[in-house]
């Protein structure tokens, strides 16, 4: 980066033009958009269907060309290789390989960004144990339910240690649950420096972690700015206090009615989001060891994301030649998305996948004091300190 604030996006006019068989324009996807993201936010990108944030993420992901406009990501073409070596992606779809492990699977995208088998397998651990799929770290992706192929997308993501995220729909086919813990990553991503966008279309998801929005409707961004400014409303407010006595309640009343002439007013009792309460139900759940099957809770924060940006270093040795996309193969359009040597890359790399991920077999649910055991180890390994 040139300097501390240059954005790590920066959109101007930026359009793209779908067309036809025939070259005449199909649709325009994206509309002459200017935003700009800077380091360390975390920013929504929001819409309808089909109004553009897909597209929008491919552009940034150098995976489409934009028909009109300039967009550079931390002041390089989104198309060069070291601007994709810093970020992280997690397609709409995940589009895994339904015959490798979980392991495997982190194990072939850490290899596509060249880190050593010991980092691999450090980086693995913690991942799967922070995305809650542990237990499955043997089971082919393939059988995995749409949630737990979620979280394996996420460990994906971060398996290059990125200081750009871009999650496209990250908590989509999430529990509950699972939904809290992306969100808690995302603010846990945050708070040790990283850049995220976030497209969802659950607005309560995007509302607990953005700090600005960008509101796009048909390929044109209609809002944008930052959750305070959009939704404080401005001549209205509300004072929390413990529950009153009705004589103060009566004097409060009356205080009021004189001060506001006959204009309404409303006092009501603060409510727990719904959110909140399942979430307390379910800890209560589990503190009465109430058994359930699937994916366990997700565990701790991979320590090596802990380190800041010192991984950068490890990914400067990335492949010299234009990689894969940095997300797994990207759903890319067809026409538009070339990675031919990917699938030449994943034989090579599964058929010695396997000398990496031959640990003993785990049992279904590995013990938490064995974890936490295995975590100081490796945080020894990589040198890292806790937060
Ligand atoms: N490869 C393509 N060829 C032609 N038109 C396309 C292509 N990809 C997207 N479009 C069109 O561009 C517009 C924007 O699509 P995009 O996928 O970016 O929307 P989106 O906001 O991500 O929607 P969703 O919420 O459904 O994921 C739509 O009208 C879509 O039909
Ligand atoms: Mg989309």
């Amino acid at each position: 980066m040139a300097n501390q604030i240059e954005p790590v996006v920066r959109a101007v006019g930026l359009t793209k033009v779908f067309r036809d068989f025939w070259g005449r324009p199909k649709a325009k996807a994206v509309n002459s958009i200017d935003f700009e993201i800077r380091p360390g936010e975390v920013v929504g990108l929001l819409g309808p269907n089909g109004s553009g944030k897909s597209t929008t993420v491919k552009m940034l992901l150098g995976l489409l060309y934009p028909t009109g406009g300039r967009l550079s990501v931390f002041g390089r073409s989104p198309r060069v290789v070291e601007t994709k070596r810093e970020i992280g992606y997690l397609p709409e779809e995940s589009y895994l390989y339904k015959y490798l492990t979980a392991a495997e699977t982190l194990d072939f995208f850490g290899s596509l960004f060249n880190l050593s088998a010991a980092d691999r397998r450090e980086r693995i651990d913690q991942l799967l144990e922070m995305v809650g799929l542990e237990h499955a770290r043997r089971r082919r992706v393939g059988e995995f339910s749409k949630g737990m192929a979620r979280r394996i997308g996420l460990a994906q993501a971060m398996i290059n240690d990125p200081s750009f995220l871009i999650l496209d729909e990250p908590t989509s086919g999430l529990d509950p649950l699972g939904c809290r813990e992306v969100k808690d990553l995302i603010l846990t991503l945050k708070r040790r420096g990283k850049t995220v966008l976030v497209t969802s279309h659950l607005l309560s998801d995007v509302e607990d972690v953005c700090d600005r929005v960008i509101i796009l409707y048909g390929g044109r961004i209609r809002a944008e700015g930052s959750l305070n400014d959009l939704l404080t409303v401005s001549d209205a407010q509300r004072i929390t206090t413990p529950a009153l006595p009705p004589a103060a309640m009566e004097k409060l009343l009356t205080l009021l009615r004189e001060n506001l002439r006959g204009e309404e007013f409303k006092i009501d009792r603060p409510r727990r989001t719904l959110e909140e309460f399942f979430l307390d139900v379910i800890a209560k759940a589990r503190a009465e060891s109430v058994e359930t099957a699937g994916v366990s809770g997700g565990g701790r924060i991979a320590e090596y994301l802990a380190k800041g940006d010192e991984s950068s270093a490890v990914l400067a040795s990335l492949l010299n030649e234009e990689p894969a996309p940095a997300g797994p193969a990207a759903p890319a359009p067809a026409a538009e998305q070339e990675a031919p040597e990917l699938s030449a890359r994943l034989e090579s790399l599964t058929r010695e996948a396997p000398a990496d991920t031959t640990e003993p077999e785990s049992p279904a649910h590995a013990p938490e004091a064995d974890l936490s055991a295995a975590n100081a180890k490796l945080n020894d390994l990589l040198g890292g300190k806790r937060e």
